[in-house]
């Protein structure tokens, strides 16, 4: 047993748990690949594929489970660099932002934000990092797509102080400009990485690393310009202070190109070095479970096909504490009924070794899982163990829904109890409005499509929906105040299901309004609430 105990953490110890936070198009993909072709099996693989092979194994993980022979789920990609192991979680973008993508960071330990050297913080990327914030998860930044012309590198390190509040503590700087960029200077070493251009970028990039002098010699007045600015950004705050990373008031960051797999090793090994380990995670009552504490995880996101014919739903489970070995019965705390996980390597292919066993920090996918749920904690013998469920997080689309078959009302009541409770949309009620007639309320529209898809299919009463032109949502701190809101045009208060009164306007410039002629009116910023 002591034995055991030891083995899980220092198991737990060697995971890094992440999600890359950014906005579409700012190089996820390009980045999950350039990370993973780090990992040994994969760099064996990358070279036999050879770069035809390349784009489009890069969007779908399980084509590249499937070539490569690694660990991949959709939700997760797992591989080993050095002695760690990292899983990287997806955070899906695109038109599947949803509340999934919110909850997809409630199993994570740390974040990288991506952003594009041209772009900087974009709107996606704003709403993911509020959340990595509200749940106190460190942020490492990785500004991508140093290769082309893009903005000033004190410009992106300002906007994060002055748009989020982030100090930025740079590691690297980059030398040239983007666009004509040479390389960077490692600020931990004051050497130049000079950056060389392989053919087509699909293989490791070969890094020169050289010393200041040379590079001085070499690199002349970019050399200067490098060390100007870095002293700039660094002296303004911009110390290198690991506590202040932990804390969530700082990001490292480096500069790179995930195309050219230019800075990655860098950030892998940032990551190995700084990123924080599983920890105990807090229950319901706020007691921690030690990590070798027998085995508990809890799912964080369920995968169920459209059609309800096929019975393939998955569940996606991180673990917490102890040790999974394919096969246990665990207990579903939510329910207390006993689950079986016999299935689960079917979703990890071919390389059923690697998932026979997980630990904590681990992902795993259990099939056949209708019985799952968002939020349900599993585990095996005492003490039980509860974690805290669902999160709920601003949403930013809204719609009333009506039944389209007025004889279907029950079953339509029932199915949005069911769908409420899973998470697929927030309901929302007000007097005003009547019960017969609750207001969906989504973080991303695709969650409209799964739960009218769901009315119809699953229940058998399909739903008309109307979208309501809401744009921005605040928290009622006084429910005395809902008449102001109430009374006022172009905007109206809700009731969300947990009891939060959610003020919601046609846009910021309505609810700016309403704030100046009523300064009593307190309204609350509103990230996640629940867990
Ligand atoms: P996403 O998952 O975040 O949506 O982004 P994705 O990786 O698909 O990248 C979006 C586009 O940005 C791609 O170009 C990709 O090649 C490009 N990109 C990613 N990283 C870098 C980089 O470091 N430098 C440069 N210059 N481009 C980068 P695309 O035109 O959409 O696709 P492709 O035709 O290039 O494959």
């Amino acid at each position: 047993m002591a034995q055991q105990s030891t083995d899980v953490v220092a198991e737990a110890g060697r995971r890094r748990t992440f999600a890359v936070i950014s906005h579409p198009d700012a190089g996820k993909s390009t980045l999950t690949e350039a990370l993973a072709l780090h990992a040994e099996v994969i760099s064996e693989a990358g070279a036999v594929h050879g770069k035809s092979g390349r784009r489009g194994v890069v969007s779908d993980w399980l084509e590249m489970e499937r070539s490569r022979g690694i660990s991949i789920t959709s939700a997760a990609l797992q591989f080993a660099y050095g002695d760690a192991v990292i899983n990287l979680l997806d955070t899906p973008g695109h038109a599947d932002f949803s509340e999934d993508t919110y909850r997809v960071l409630s199993a994570v330990d740390s974040a990288v934000m991506l952003l594009d050297a041209a772009k900087g913080l974009e709107p996606q990327t704003l709403k993911l990092f509020d959340v990595c914030r509200y749940r106190g998860i460190p942020v490492i930044t990785f500004i991508n797509k140093w290769d082309r012309p893009g903005r000033e590198a004190l410009e992106l390190c300002d906007e994060l102080v002055e748009r989020i509040g982030l100090q930025p503590m740079p590691l690297t700087w980059p030398v040239g400009i983007a666009g004509d960029f040479h390389g960077v200077l490692d600020l931990a070493d004051g050497s130049f990485v000079r950056y060389t251009r392989t053919a087509g970028g699909a293989t490791l990039a070969p890094e020169e690393r050289m010393d200041a002098t040379r590079a001085e010699a070499e690199e002349g007045v970019d050399w200067h310009r490098a060390h100007e600015e870095s002293e700039l950004a660094v002296g303004s705050g911009g110390e290198f202070d690991a506590a202040a990373f932990l804390a969530g008031t700082a990001t490292p960051v480096l500069f790179g190109a995930a195309v050219l797999n230019f800075g990655v090793r860098h950030l892998l090994d940032l990551l190995v070095e700084l990123a924080p380990r599983p920890s105990a995670r807090l229950d319901v009552d706020e007691r921690p479970r030690a990590l070798d504490a027998p085995f508990s995880a809890f799912v964080f996101k369920v995968q169920s096909g459209m059609d309800p014919s096929h019975r393939d739903q998955v569940a996606f489970a991180r673990v917490c504490s102890g040790v999974f070995e394919r096969g246990m019965v665990v207990t579903n705390a939510s329910t207390a009924r006993p689950f079986a996980t016999k299935y689960a390597q079917q979703v990890f292919g071919q390389q059923r070794s690697t998932v026979e066993v997980a630990y904590p920090g681990d992902v795993i996918g259990l099939v056949n899982a209708s019985a799952l749920r968002v939020g349900d904690t599993l585990y095996t013998d005492k003490p039980a163990v509860r974690f805290p469920g669902l999160p709920s997080f601003a949403p930013a689309h809204f719609a009333t829904a009506r039944p389209a078959d007025l004889s279907r009302a029950k079953q339509f009541r029932k199915g949005i109890e069911q769908l409420e409770s899973e998470g697929v949309v927030q309901v929302l009620r007000s007097d005003l409005r009547g019960d017969a007639v609750p207001v969906f309320a989504a973080v991303g529209p695709m969650q409209f499509e799964v739960a009218a898809h769901r009315l119809e299919h699953e229940f058998k009463s399909p739903v008309k929906l109307d979208r309501l032109p809401y744009t921005a949502v605040r928290r009622l701190a006084d429910s005395g105040q809902r008449g102001v809101v109430d009374g006022a045009r172009r905007c109206e208060v809700l009731t969300r299901t947990d009891g939060a009164e959610l003020a919601l306007f046609e846009d910021e410039m309505t609810m700016r309004i309403l704030l100046r002629q009523n300064p009593e009116l307190a309204l609350e910023p509103l990230v996640a609430e629940g867990a």
